[in-house]
Parts: C-alpha cells; sequence; structure tokens
C-alpha cells in the first residue's frame, strides 16, 4: 500500500486527479443534502416581519450606525444569557435585510431590549443619553424629533418581498394606513394586530399629532426580541 502512495506521489498530475475526486466526494457529502431541505433556519413561533413603523425604525438604525456600538445577537453563553435573556435563535433574524448581530459592543446587546424601558425613557436617552445615564458615552439623536419620511414605505415592503420577506398584498397595500395606526393611541388597531400580531401600539415620541424618526425607532426598539414566547424554555438547561 505504501509503495504503492509513493507511485501516485511520484506522478503530479495522477496525486492532482485523485485529490480533485477526493475532495468532491466530501463536498458533496456536506452540500448536497442542503438542497432538499426546504430551510436551515428552523421556524420559529411568533416571529413574523416587521410592522411598516418598525421596519422604518430598523432603517433609521442602520441609517445612523447604531451597529457600530451594538450588537443584536446574545450568545449561547451562561454570562451572556444571564445578563441579556435567552440567546438569540436564527429565525429571530430571518426577516432581517441586512441583519444587525455585529460584534462589537460599546454599548450593550440591544437584541432584547423591547419592553426594558418605557417609551418616555426611550425619548430622553436618544435625545441626549446623558439626562438617564449619567456616564453614558452614546451619542445625542435630538433631530430625530423630526417628521418621518413616510414617501418609500410601501417600497420598501415590496423589496423586503423580493428577498423573501413574506409581505402579503394586503400587508403592502395598507403599509401607509398601518404605519399611522401603530403610532396612533386613538386609532382601531385590530387590522393592524391581525396582520402583525403583538405590534407594540401608541403614541411613542409624546407627540401624538406628528409621526416622527423616535416614533419608529422607538416602536421598532420596543419589540426587540419580544415575538418569541421563551416562558417554556429554562436557561439553565443551558448548563451542562
Ligand atoms: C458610540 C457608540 C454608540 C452608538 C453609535 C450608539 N450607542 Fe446606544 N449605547 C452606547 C452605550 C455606551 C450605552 C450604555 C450607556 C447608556 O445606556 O447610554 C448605550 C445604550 C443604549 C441603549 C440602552 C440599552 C440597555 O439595555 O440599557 C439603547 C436602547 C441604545 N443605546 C440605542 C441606540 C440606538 C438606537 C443607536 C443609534 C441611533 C445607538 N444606541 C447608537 C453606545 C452607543
Amino acid at each position: 500500500m505504501f509503495i504503492k502512495h509513493s507511485t501516485i506521489e511520484k506522478k503530479p498530475f495522477l496525486l492532482l486527479v485523485l485529490i480533485i475526486i477526493t475532495i468532491s466526494i466530501g463536498g458533496l457529502v456536506e452540500i448536497v443534502p442542503l438542497y432538499t431541505v426546504e430551510t436551515t433556519i428552523e421556524r420559529v413561533e411568533g416571529v413574523r416581519p416587521y410592522t411598516p413603523l418598525e421596519q422604518m425604525g430598523r432603517n433609521i438604525y442602520v441609517r445612523e450606525g447604531c451597529y457600530l456600538c451594538h450588537s443584536q445577537m446574545i450568545r449561547p453563553f451562561r454570562d451572556e444569557v444571564e445578563r441579556y435573556g435567552h440567546y438569540s435563535l436564527a429565525a429571530e433574524s430571518m426577516y432581517d435585510h441586512p441583519f444587525q448581530w455585529g460584534s462589537k459592543r460599546t454599548g450593550p446587546d440591544l437584541a432584547r431590549v423591547g419592553g426594558k424601558y418605557s417609551n418616555e425613557w426611550h425619548v430622553a436617552h436618544m435625545v441626549d443619553p446623558r439626562s438617564v445615564v449619567p456616564e453614558s458615552i452614546m451619542p445625542t439623536y435630538p433631530f430625530m424629533t423630526r417628521d418621518l419620511d413616510v414617501d418609500d414605505v410601501q417600497a420598501h415592503l415590496e423589496t423586503l418581498r423580493m428577498v423573501g420577506v413574506p409581505y402579503s398584498d394586503e400587508m403592502v397595500a395598507s403599509a401607509v394606513a398601518d404605519l399611522a395606526t401603530q403610532a396612533d393611541p386613538e386609532a382601531d388597531h385590530d387590522g393592524l394586530l391581525a396582520r402583525y400580531p403583538k405590534a407594540v401600539v401608541g403614541d411613542f415620541d409624546g407627540d401624538p399629532a406628528r409621526v416622527t424618526e423616535l416614533d419608529a425607532l422607538i416602536a421598532y426598539m420596543q419589540m426587540l426580541g419580544t415575538l418569541v414566547d421563551f416562558a417554556d424554555v429554562d436557561p439553565s438547561s443551558l448548563e451542562q
């Protein structure tokens, strides 16, 4: 056997062909099964596309580069789970384009910041972080009290649909109305909640007369990590 092997080693072309065959077998075994599964992401109950208002808030989050200081991925380590909550599941970011996992944490992870603070806290924190966290080094964003640009909300949903987010025709058609409804505490929210279960509704920025960038950004932050019900999952099961 070893003698035969030395023959192969002395014939570079034969060696090359045999190497290619060996690597191809390994590649096929790993790659081909993936074509038979519809998705590599396990579906999880509760995960839904973003509401138009949340999606616009998410766009502001991306525009401002919040990801440069904040990750949105809780890793499955005990210290992270005890600080931030259940570790992030792949399904929780399956409708994210682009995803915001990140690896830089100048500030804390935000994957489960939804419901952690009141809307008032978020407004104060965005306008002047030092007013609520004196030692904070986060930049101020006072200009976000300006009106939200809603002209392209429908186009955004349509574009996301092209890359696989399951927005229905109804969701796209009612995008502008849904956006206004979510930010209006007096509105009838039934249609919105039927399309987007668990959407947080109300006036987010303390100014019910206008829909501002803060409304959108806070609506987005208040839903982060709240869609999946982890009541049945015991974080201590992580300890092995
Ligand atoms: C230069 C880095 C930096 C940038 C950019 C930044 N942050 Fe922060 N952020 C921080 C730091 C540091 C903290 C922790 C201190 C504090 O609460 O202000 C923080 C805290 C937060 C918190 C509170 C998290 C918690 O669990 O207590 C939220 C929410 C937040 N940031 C949102 C944002 C958003 C939204 C943006 C983009 C518009 C943003 N941050 C941009 C550094 C940053």
